[in-house]
């Protein structure tokens, strides 16, 4: 059995030593855990401070690597998420990630290489993240390659670093019904990012109030899965997207875990055309209500109705 075990922010919330006293006390082996941990903000500057960081975080959880570190988001460490999105979304932001990206991934290429994790990836990337980030990998690598065949490279390209760049391994996102990232998932599918989904069931509570619970129970019922929790991470599964839930109630990961299988049987079952109508008009619905925040177009495809 492989149990994931995900830990948050390396400063913003000290969470690791209560994981690690868990981990320790339960007696699982290390090769039965997976470890995912986030690194707060783009790790530019030295890589020495980097490493220091990561060091300090593995002594928390009294492990000597993650199976998988992430960036926590494309901004420099200890920005307040919590603030005016518009504030987050300025140019001189974009300015800053463009500017540091190639030190950041050399950074998390270089702790990969040093064996403190063996995949990284990255978190609130979107696609535009995403294209700029391959595009330094691609780069740095081909010049790497040039270097090592002695072909002159451009000059107009990124210095090279020494070592090849890690590839991405995944890329955390929020995605729930009414942010559904088609075109963010389909470029991770095609450039082999594995996709984790958080955040997917936590707005749940808010569809009842706005009066869209019951139109997804019709759907609930008509798929066959046994509630509207396993409703959206089987959906999520069934699109290849892995979401990452977190639940403080045994029925609930039993029940969030059970997603699995009815993933399994939302690929290969034929819904009806009602179910397929009312969950459209509950998701157009929940567009609606979360106005511009994502396109809910297709839904009915993923699900695989013919
Ligand atoms: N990368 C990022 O920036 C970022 C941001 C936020 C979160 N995350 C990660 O994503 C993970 C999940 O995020 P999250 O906890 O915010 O969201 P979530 O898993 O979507 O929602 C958790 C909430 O849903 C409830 N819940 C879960 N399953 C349920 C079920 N079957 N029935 C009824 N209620 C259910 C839980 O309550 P109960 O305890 O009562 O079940 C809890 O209140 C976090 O642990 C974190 O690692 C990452």
């Amino acid at each position: 059995m492989l149990i994931h075990v995900k830990t948050d922010f390396d400063k913003v919330i000290p969470l690791e030593g209560h994981v690690g006293r868990a981990l320790h006390t339960s007696g699982l082996p290390r090769k039965e855990l997976w470890l995912t941990n986030k690194i707060d903000g783009l790790p530019s500057g030295d890589y020495s401070s980097v490493r220091a960081r990561v060091e300090a975080m593995l002594a928390e959880v009294q492990v000597d690597h993650f199976d998988l570190l992430l960036i926590n988001y494309p901004l420099p460490a200890g920005t307040a998420l919590d603030g005016n999105p518009e504030a987050l979304a300025r140019s001189e932001n974009w300015a800053h990630f463009e500017r540091h990206l190639l030190e950041a991934w050399t950074n998390m290429s270089r702790l990969r290489q040093d064996g403190l994790a063996i995949h990284v990836g990255v978190s609130n990337f979107y696609t535009q993240h995403l294209e700029a980030l391959q595009d330094v990998i691609i780069r740095s690598n081909k010049i790497n390659k040039c270097k090592r065949n002695s072909t002159p490279a451009h000059t107009s390209d990124p210095e090279p670093h020494g070592n090849d760049l890690a590839p991405i391994y995944a890329a955390e996102n929020f995605i729930d019904l009414a942010h559904p990232e088609y075109e963010l998932v389909e470029y991770c599918f095609r450039h082999s990012i594995r996709c984790l989904a958080y955040r997917s069931v936590y707005f749940i509570g808010v569809y009842e109030i706005i009066g869209l619970l019951e139109p997804l129970e019709g759907v609930v019922s008509a798929v066959g899965v046994a509630n509207v929790h396993q409703l959206v991470l089987a959906w999520l599964l069934s699109r290849g997207v892995s979401p990452i839930t977190s639940s403080s109630n045994k029925d609930h990961l039993r029940s969030n875990y059970e997603a699995l299988s009815a993933s399994r049987q939302l690929r290969t079952c034929n819904i009806d055309s009602s179910a397929s109508e009312i969950l459209g008009e509950a998701l157009n619905t929940l567009a609606l209500a979360f106005r511009g925040m994502g396109d809910l177009h297709g839904i009915p495809v993923c699900f695989g109705i013919s």
